[in-house]
């Protein structure tokens, strides 16, 4: 098998500092077959899921987790997803799981949703970044259910951005990020819905402490339990010495290296605040049903909640693409997935909304 001789070259470089080019895998039973294969054996695989890509490794393996963290230049505290092929082998890796959190996977498992846990010592701390908890998910996209099943191994994954950048929606983003410093990467197309899963956590019984939003709202909990908090770090900065429910929310995100400023108002009042402000290399991120008329250089992101959810990574990849410098978007609602959307662009945006 050339591709698998070629991989195992390519490992082998990794491990020894050398120079390499990152393999593009296809979703065939073979390829798959060899990225189970190099989970297996402690590598890093770059794989498609129904939300991001992730940089997948053997979430038990302390060595291979490492090199999640290497590859992504991500700070050491940033904890990780574990995925499961089924929320039953739970169990394996965590103790003392509330009743609520089994009739939450009931309902929305396999999917886009990740609960934090108390770990047992199956679950190394380099993946829990140091945390007695570990955050479990079960991925309903079939390739990286294959991929669990096939290498027998839980999955520790990240989003596949280099730190602190958009989170990669298609194969051609890991590759931009992550060539050189993964042997591989899978690609399974277009992520389906383009942010990454709701984190929540469950409190004192029936409650749950909602720490990063996604595509699993607040009123699709409320359908299961009586209380979901919002985490206030999800809207707002977290101030000096403020301890991080999620660590991840601590660190500057998302961020293209354009500076980008959101702003909430009509399409009228946010045209003529370009008009008074724009200069330079200056774009606007608008929405689809805005463009009529609009007289500024822009792009537009979905019209709808789960478009702009599903199209947000991409576009704030393209404006770097295109060296835009400045960029203002037209902040999305916070209703339903909107949330996620907002929470994504406004660490995008260091926090910067103007309220007309
Ligand atoms: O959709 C997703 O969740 C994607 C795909 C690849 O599955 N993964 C992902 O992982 O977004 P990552 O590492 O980029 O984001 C995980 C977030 C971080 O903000 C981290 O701090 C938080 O989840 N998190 C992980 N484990 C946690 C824990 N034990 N307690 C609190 N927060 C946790
Ligand atoms: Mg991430």
């Amino acid at each position: 098998m050339r591709l698998l001789r070629q991989i195992r070259l390519l490992s082998w470089r990794i491990r020894n500092h050398k120079r390499m080019k990152t393999v593009l895998l296809d979703c065939s039973e073979q390829q798959l077959e060899i990225a189970a294969k190099m989970i297996r054996d402690g590598f890093v695989v770059g794989i498609p899921t129904e939300t991001v890509y992730g940089l997948g490794a053997d979430a038990s393996n302390d060595e291979a987790v490492r090199a999640i963290f290497r590859a992504k230049g991500r700070p050491a505290d940033n904890p990780l997803i574990v995925h499961l092929s089924d929320f039953s082998h739970a169990s394996e890796y965590t103790h003392d799981i509330p009743e609520l959190a089994y009739r939450l996977a009931e309902r929305f498992c396999p999917g886009p949703l990740t609960i934090v846990l108390p770990k047992n010592n199956r679950i190394p701390y380099v993946t829990s970044g140091g945390l007695d908890t570990v955050g479990i998910r079960v991925p309903s996209h079939p390739v990286m259910h294959r991929l669990i099943e096939m290498s027998g191994c839980p999955i520790a994954a990240p989003s596949a951005n280099s730190s602190g950048y958009p989170s990669p929606t298609c194969a051609e983003h890991v590759l931009k990020d992550m060539n050189g410093k993964i042997p591989a990467v899978i690609n399974g197309g277009q992520s389906e819905l383009g942010v990454e899963s709701t984190v929540i956590a469950v409190e004192n019984g029936d409650s749950v402490r909602i720490l990063r939003p996604g595509c699993i709202t607040k009123e699709m909990l409320c359908d299961v339990c009586s209380n979901v908090v919002i985490d206030r770090a999800i809207l707002h900065e977290l101030e000096a010495g403020q301890k991080a429910a999620s660590p991840g929310m601590k660190y500057k995100h998302y961020s293209p290296r354009a500076d980008v400023v959101m702003i909430e108002s009509t399409i009228e009042d946010f045209t003529e605040y370009v008009r008074t402000h724009a200069g330079g290399n200056t774009y606007s991120l608008i929405f689809d049903g805005d463009e009529d008329g609009f007289p500024f250089i822009h792009m537009t992101y979905g019209a709808d909640s789960s478009s702009q959810a599903r199209l947000l990574f991409k576009r704030l990849r393209e404006l770097d693409d295109l060296g835009a410098e400045k960029v203002y978007v037209r902040a999305p609602s916070t209703e339903g997935v909107g949330l996620a959307v907002y929470n994504r662009l406004i660490r995008a945006a260091g926090f910067e909304v103007i309220r007309i």
